[in-house]
């Protein structure tokens, strides 16, 4: 087991073991932090995005504030097995398939989220820089906590991803994960598609800001089916990688702790945006609870 680490930053980027379980220690606390949100009014992005000197173009922003979570991970994938995992062992199997799997779906689902998805969009809000800040920060340590996970220290023989999720949890987990990011298309795309029929009403072509309540698939029945169906995506990650991955588990957690409170206050948005009578009957994004 190594004791210290060559890259970027030596130690850290990839870290060593023990500074992996540090990161993961502080990591699982940052639930508390992005909860936060629901006592602070404040939100600088998006539908709440105000006029401000420390905006970024919302488009240019996205993109820069998302890529470094996968870039993160691929480095650490890239740098750290050769530095942790014995030559023997490398050099007779590599990675078991099952850790590459993983690790392609997180680039698959970053390649549309952070470089496909800003440019889709007809138009995107301006991004606070304090936003952005945070946005890079959760990217850079969720990248560095399940790539390091992949890359060392989780399962890396046959052996051990044996007890660690069946094979029949990891074809479910992907399955599930395959669900959540089509519906995670699908209904970004039910946004997009608001933008792109006012773009056609519009002679200028301008659809910033340009809200309407959407109407498609699970939109009937909640505001935010994006956000749940995300969800739905991770938890299938982290059923794959098997309940004991704790890297898988806390970004599932963090995830929810930061959206859940911006589809909750959303929902009071919609409803002072087009009043109480046109979006009742549809909830924030779990139906029957929120
Ligand atoms: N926000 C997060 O923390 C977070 C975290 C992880 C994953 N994600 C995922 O990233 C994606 C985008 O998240 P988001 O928080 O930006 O979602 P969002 O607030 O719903 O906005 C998504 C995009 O659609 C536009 N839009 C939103 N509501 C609209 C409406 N009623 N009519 C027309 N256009 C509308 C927005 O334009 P404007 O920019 O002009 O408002 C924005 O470009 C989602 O799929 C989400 O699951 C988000």
């Amino acid at each position: 087991m190594a004791t210290s680490t060559v890259g970027l930053i030596n130690n850290w980027l990839p870290p060593t073991r023990e500074n992996y379980d540090l990161i993961i220690s502080l990591w699982k606390w940052f639930a508390v932090f992005a909860s936060l949100q629901w006592l602070i009014p404040w939100y600088g992005m998006g539908k709440t995005s105000v006029t401000s000197r420390l905006n970024l173009p919302g488009r240019l922003g996205w993109l820069a504030m998302e890529c470094p979570g996968f870039l993160t991970l691929l480095y650490t994938l890239r740098t750290l097995p050769s530095q942790t995992l014995s030559a023997h062992t490398l050099e007779a199997e590599g990675l078991p398939w099952q850790n590459k799997v993983l690790a392609a779906l997180f680039v698959l689902h970053y390649t549309y989220r952070a470089i496909l998805f800003p440019f889709l969009q007809p138009s995107m809000s301006p991004l606070h820089l304090f936003i952005f800040l945070l946005g890079i920060s959760f990217q850079v340590v969720n990248g560095l906590a399940i790539g390091s996970w992949l890359a060392a220290y989780g399962p890396t023989t046959q052996a051990e991803w044996s007890r660690q999720s069946g094979t029949l949890q990891f074809a479910v987990g992907i399955a599930l994960f395959y669900v959540g990011l089509a519906a995670n298309y699908y209904h970004d795309d039910e946004l997009r598609e608001i933008r792109r029929r006012a773009q056609r009403r519009n002679r200028n072509g301008k659809v910033e800001k340009h809200y309407e309540i959407p109407q498609a698939g699970l939109f009937k029945a909640m505001l935010y089916p994006h956000y749940f169906v995300e969800w739905v995506e991770w938890f299938g990650f982290w059923m794959a990688a098997g309940w004991a991955c704790v890297p898988a588990r806390i970004f599932l957690f963090n995830e929810i702790a930061a959206m859940l409170p911006r589809a909750v206050k959303g929902r009071q948005w919609y409803v002072e945006k087009f009043g109480e009578e046109k979006v009742k009957g549809r909830w924030a994004v779990i139906p029957g609870i929120w």
